[in-house]
């Protein structure tokens, strides 16, 4: 066994936060062993994970549905902690396939638990997101301790079933230390240019929507909805940098490393910043010097109106804070898409 290293399995490693996430623990001198199967990612965000560090990254083509896959990586290194990103992400498609999602989603962080117990790696990143607060009432700042609601679809469900048997296997009284980051709005890329946000079809999501129509491979942008009640009648939410992002997980495994017994917290990532979807346009049009091709349509089902974090707790828990601006965020995932074009 390899024991010479702080080894740190990254499963979903390959993915839009896991490759940035990759990258900051690198910088930050531990190993990472990521654990992908390429399902919904791609190698070339390895050659570009590669391309940034000047090394070579460890990695595993590996289901982690696939218990004695992963239990023969978990007997090959000595992991000081585990970051697990692996999950289906699409909401739209989770409700149509709800089993595919339970059984990915579930079956995949249960795996992974059972190898951390048996293998006995107490340090333990879940992603989860702010998908599990539902459509809040009243106020749009959410904390950690905001009542959750009825999840809006079988993948927020999966979310919050996914921090409730964390919190299970604490309270039995497992040797586990838990974090459970509650991930906002991620966007942006990478400064290098070299990794990205590499969505597979069409996107669901907004900010590679309106990269891609930008570069012609889309024709046009749907806003969905004009007649919210916010300022400009579109959806606001909280859009934190991937970069960001990926640093939480370096602050939170240094957190996690320092406590001693079990523990189970939750932490919100995000700027506590809301931005509507015309404020993403207008700030695309106004970085890129381009003029996009959008217009106004109706409502998408499942949208809530506004939501962005309260991020106190990260500050005061983890001593971290996003750092970059929308600004950005907005350049950067530009930057990425104009990359990928000219590939
Ligand atoms: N939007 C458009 N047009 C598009 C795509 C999105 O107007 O083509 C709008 C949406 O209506 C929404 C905003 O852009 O107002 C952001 O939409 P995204 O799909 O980018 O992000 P969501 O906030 O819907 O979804 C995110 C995560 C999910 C998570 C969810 C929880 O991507 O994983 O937050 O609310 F479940």
């Amino acid at each position: 066994m390899m024991v010479d290293k702080n080894y740190v399995l990254v499963t979903g490693g390959a993915g839009f936060i896991g490759s940035h996430t990759v990258v900051e623990l690198i910088e930050n001198g531990m190993v990472p062993v990521i654990v992908d199967d390429f399902r919904n990612s791609n190698t070339k965000m390895l050659e570009g994970i590669q391309k940034i560090v000047g090394s070579e990254v460890l990695f595993h083509n590996v289901d982690i549905g696939n218990k004695e896959g992963l239990s023969l990586i978990f007997g090959q290194y000595n992991f000081s902690g585990i970051i697990h990103f692996a999950a289906d992400k699409a909401v739209g498609e989770s409700v149509s396939l709800p089993l595919k999602y339970y059984k990915n989603n579930l079956g995949g962080l249960i795996n992974c638990l059972e190898c951390a117990l048996e293998f006995s790696v107490d340090n333990f990143i879940f992603s989860s997101s702010c998908t599990v607060y539902g459509d809040p009432d009243g106020s749009t700042t959410v904390t950690e301790i905001t009542p959750q609601k009825e999840p809006n679809s079988p993948y927020g469900a999966t979310k919050q079933m996914g921090e409730r048997i964390l919190e299970d296997v604490v309270k039995s009284g497992a040797a586990l230390k838990v974090l459970n980051l509650r991930y906002f709005n991620p966007i942006g890329a990478h400064e290098s240019g070299n990794i990205g946000e590499l969505p597979i079809g069409k996107p669901n999501n907004l900010l590679p929507y309106v990269t891609q129509t930008a570069a012609g491979v889309l024709e046009k942008l749907t806003v969905f909805g004009k007649d919210y009640d916010t300022p400009d009648g579109t959806c606001i939410r909280d859009y934190i940098h991937v970069v960001d992002l990926a640093k939480a997980h370096v602050s939170g495994l240094k957190w996690i490393g320092n406590q001693t017994g079990t523990t189970v917290e939750i932490v919100n990532v995000g700027t506590g910043k809301g931005t509507s979807v015309l404020e993403i346009i207008h700030t695309f049009e106004k970085v890129s010097g381009k003029q996009l091709n959008w217009e106004f349509g109706e409502r998408r089902e499942g949208d809530v109106e506004q939501i962005f974090a309260d991020v106190t707790k990260a500050k005061h828990l983890i001593d971290w804070e996003a750092q970059k601006s929308m600004e950005n965020a907005v350049i950067d995932a530009w930057n990425w898409e104009q990359n990928l074009r000219n590939d």
